[in-house]
């Protein structure tokens, strides 16, 4: 086993959060090297590392898959090529050890003879007997095995299981499990590579290998030039990692490096999920998934006469999965349409994305978010994408203008039960909090400021309001009051 370990290959082994890791070594009780940490500094502050691992990457994939596409969890063992690739490497490392091992082994032999065979006087005689002795009961505590040596053989077993790709010049980095190709890897750990059809087609995924193994397992029709391929240039899309790879790939940092699109996609499912809120499952084609940043909203069309823009209430990691949360409103033409009319197997138009309600990934602040109403739609793809970056510490205020609008309290305690890094809490307004007036102002401040009471921590993180335009105007105002600085809230404005 390497001395040295990535971040998030040793945040793995000890079963913890990256981010934990990160404050480890900014407070100065874990050193890193150029972004490693040591395999015995990572003991000294895990000592029971082994048994809390299983444990919590149980707890976090079961509830990615509950909250996340399957296409991106499904649990499978590498190819067999793969596997059979990095079965082979672990060999080679054995050998190599084992042979290192038994070098050692007859060196040692060949010095304790010499030092029997060592002639001297008796004072000398004793102290070499004394150097004898020392030297055999450190070979043979050193040959012992102990905590290490498991640590050792999860190491390894994560290594036939698992590939551990870094991007360049970003220095993102991420575990390949399974049969994912690098770019669902990428996606799966909340990592916006750049990429367009997901199949092979249009070669926006094309990242140069610096360093590793990789191996082809989907046919592309985008054709690489012998140049590219003679720079070590491949398709994300087609290729997994077959050993720890380096990638130099291009990562959206911002809603400006995400192309608009046009896509015609097929409505999967309308399922209510409260009296006045439906689920609107969308499905694009294979080969034009959406790409967008968790937070974003989008148009959706359908036909000439009806469109609305709304939210998106899943995760970028599922591109081709596209969920929306569509509200009752009298009147409104689109909301009219899908209530009484969508069906199934329908095609609607997808336009987009747009808006800046995403997240700061680079802060290193805790996250609370404040859905009001159905501004649960945008929260919870941030959230699940703030879950697949690992967030240390995330907290949900869902403050709803009656019991029913929190309509989705199983998926909410899902998450709590799952994640020790989660706390929510759920509030009623007792009033229609998109019908403001001079006194409902006052009481959802003083809501809020109950809420701002009971945690003294809340002004120190990134705020996140969304809802109702005049709810979230009005939570806007408290925060600002306290003197929370504008760059540390966003919001996420609906009808
Ligand atoms: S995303 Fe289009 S070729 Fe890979």
């Amino acid at each position: 086993m390497s001395k040295l370990l990535s971040l998030t290959r040793a945040a793995r082994l000890v079963g913890v959060n990256r981010v934990v890791l990160q404050k480890k070594i900014q407070s100065g009780e874990l050193d890193a090297h150029d972004g490693m940490v040591d395999v015995d500094d990572l003991l000294a502050c895990y000592p029971d590392a082994e048994i809390e691992d299983t444990v919590e990457i149980q707890r976090i994939s079961r509830i990615k898959e509950q909250a996340f596409g399957k296409r991106i969890f499904e649990r499978a063992l590498p190819d067999a090529e793969v596997l059979a690739a990095r079965v082979t490497e672990l060999s080679k490392t054995l050998d190599r050890s084992q042979a290192m091992l038994e070098n050692l082994k007859n060196l040692l032999n060949r010095l304790l003879k010499k030092l029997d065979e060592t002639q001297c006087d008796a004072a000398s005689q004793q102290a070499v007997s004394d150097l004898r002795l020392w030297i055999r009961h450190e070979a043979e505590s050193a040959m012992e095995p102990g905590l290490s040596n498991l640590l050792a053989i999860k190491d390894n077993m994560l290594r036939v299981m698992a590939a551990h790709v870094t991007v360049q010049p970003s220095g993102h980095d991420f575990l390949l499990e399974g049969q994912d190709t690098l770019l669902e890897a990428a996606m799966s750990a909340g990592i916006p590579l750049n990429y367009g059809c997901s199949g092979g087609n249009c070669g926006l995924c094309k990242a140069r290998v610096i360093s590793g193994q990789v191996k082809k397992t989907r046919h592309h029709d985008y054709v690489l030039t012998e140049a590219e391929k003679s720079q070590g240039c491949i398709l994300l899309c087609s290729n997994t990692a077959v050993s720890d790879v380096t990638l130099e790939a291009t990562v959206a940092g911002s809603v400006q490096d995400i192309p608009y699109q046009q896509i015609d996609a097929t409505v999967k499912s309308v399922e209510p999920l409260a009296a006045d809120i439906l689920l609107l499952h969308l499905q694009t084609p294979r080969t034009q998934r959406l790409r967008f940043l968790a937070g974003q909203s989008v148009t959706l069309r359908v036909g000439q006469a009806y469109s609305a823009e709304l939210p998106i209430a899943s995760c970028p990691c599922d591109d081709r999965n596209v969920l929306f949360h569509v509200r009752l409103q009298s009147g409104n033409l689109f909301s009219d349409y899908v209530f009484d009319r969508l069906k199934a197997r329908e095609s609607v138009e997808i336009e987009g994305p747009q808006g800046e309600f995403i997240l700061h990934e680079r802060s290193p602040r805790a996250l609370y978010f404040f859905a009001f109403d159905d501004g649960f739609a945008p929260i919870k793809s941030v959230i699940e994408h703030a879950m697949s970056l690992n967030a240390e510490f995330i907290r949900l205020h869902w403050i709803a203008s009656s019991r029913e609008n929190i309509y989705m309290p199983n998926v909410v305690r899902a998450w709590a039960d799952a994640l020790d890094n989660f706390h929510h809490a759920e509030h009623v307004a007792g009033f229609d909090l998109r019908a403001m007036t001079a006194n409902r102002e006052e009481r959802l401040m003083k809501q809020l400021c109950g809420i701002a009471e009971n945690d003294a921590e809340l002004l120190e993180g990134d705020v996140y309001l969304a809802g109702p335009q005049a709810a979230v105007r009005v939570a806007e105002q408290f925060f600002q009051d306290l003197g929370l600085p504008r760059t540390r809230v966003s919001i996420s404005l609906m009808t």
